[in-house]
């Protein structure tokens, strides 16, 4: 039986990765790790083990990981780009300091990590469409920036130590539970957010910006199905491209408009948001998590869609 420690449980991901986990792996086996100022409530702070877990504090985690006798770490912990790029020394002390944190403390302990990358870690020389697996990564954020050295920093504590070092470089995530903060593709959140409220909506991303979205059960699925691959397969690592959708805002907003037909979105855009989605990719080519571990996403803009709209309705009510 696995036991798991989830840094970040209270964040975008963690929220609901942690009850994915709980309800696979049982609610004891999953340690919600979280810091000050975003203690888990309700069902996540009643169904299992919660603890204070600051990636920046190396003793107090290593510490959690011999009382739960944990071999496996989700690390969760970061600020998405558009924080990141306001706040450069914190992103790279969360990101990277943190980071030698977790993979020292693995490399101890025995565990196994995954830590995300993203879309962010490529820039405006990568190939835009259909971008390769394995291909040039030159983001001009610190967010990608931090993203390119946690890939390189996890290959490097695998090919040296043997540390089983996992990660998929998500593209912008779209979740009716916990909302995103301060990332570039935030939008597609956002914007479904207002639909649902009957407020119009003010796009930050100009018409025609590409960029991979996915619908985070199809997320919470690639972080399992990625830990659980057979080691023997797995020719990449850190980290793997995975897709499965592409769109600029006026699809998205005319998707909305199928349900909803009194919507309506102007753009106003914002120049460090549209800065940063400009050097990001069109789409990505998954090719190789498809063949190492079988990924295989569910959901596309229309199905995704009309599940947002019912959820977040419901929610909202
Ligand atoms: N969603 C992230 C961001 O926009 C990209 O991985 O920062």
């Amino acid at each position: 039986m696995k036991n798991i420690l989830v840094i970040g449980a209270t964040g975008q991901i963690g929220s609901e990765l942690t009850m994915k986990l709980r309800g696979i792996y049982g609610n004891e086996h999953v340690v919600a790790g979280y810091i000050r100022g975003a203690e888990p409530k309700g069902i996540l702070l009643e169904s299992g083990p919660a603890e204070i877990c600051d990636v920046t504090d190396g003793a107090a985690i290593d510490a959690v990981v011999k009382k739960y006798h944990i071999d496996t770490i989700y690390n969760l912990a970061a600020l998405l780009s558009v924080v990141a790029e306001n706040k450069p020394m914190l992103a790279w002390k969360i990101g990277i300091d943190g980071l030698w944190n977790i993979l020292e403390i693995a490399r101890e302990n025995g565990c196994a990590v995954f830590t995300p990358s993203s879309i962010g870690s490529f820039g405006p020389e990568t190939p835009r469409d259909q971008t390769p697996q394995d291909t040039t990564q030159r983001p001009r954020t610190i967010y990608g920036i931090s993203k390119v050295t946690t890939e390189l920093l996890s290959d490097w504590y695998f090919n040296k130590y043997g540390v089983d070092t996992r990660s998929v470089r998500f593209p912008g995530l779209i979740s009716n539970v916990t909302p995103p903060g301060g990332g570039t593709t935030d939008y597609a959140v956002d914007i479904y957010y207002a639909a649902v409220k009957g407020q119009d909506f003010i796009c930050p991303i100009a018409e025609g910006t590409y960029m991979d979205m996915m619908y985070m059960p199809d997320a919470l699925n690639a972080c399992v199905q990625l830990m659980e691959a057979n080691p023997v397969r797995l020719a990449h690592r850190n980290g793997f491209n995975i897709a499965s959708m592409s769109f600029e805002p006026g699809e998205i907003y005319r998707e909305i408009q199928k349900h909803r037909p009194d919507f309506r979105m102007q753009y106003q855009v914002d120049a460090l948001k549209q800065s940063i989605a400009s050097s990001w990719p069109n789409s990505l080519d998954d090719t190789c998590a498809r063949n190492e571990w079988d990924w295989n996403p569910t959901f596309n803009l229309e199905s995704m869609t009309v599940d947002m709209l019912e959820k977040l309705s419901a929610r909202l009510a």
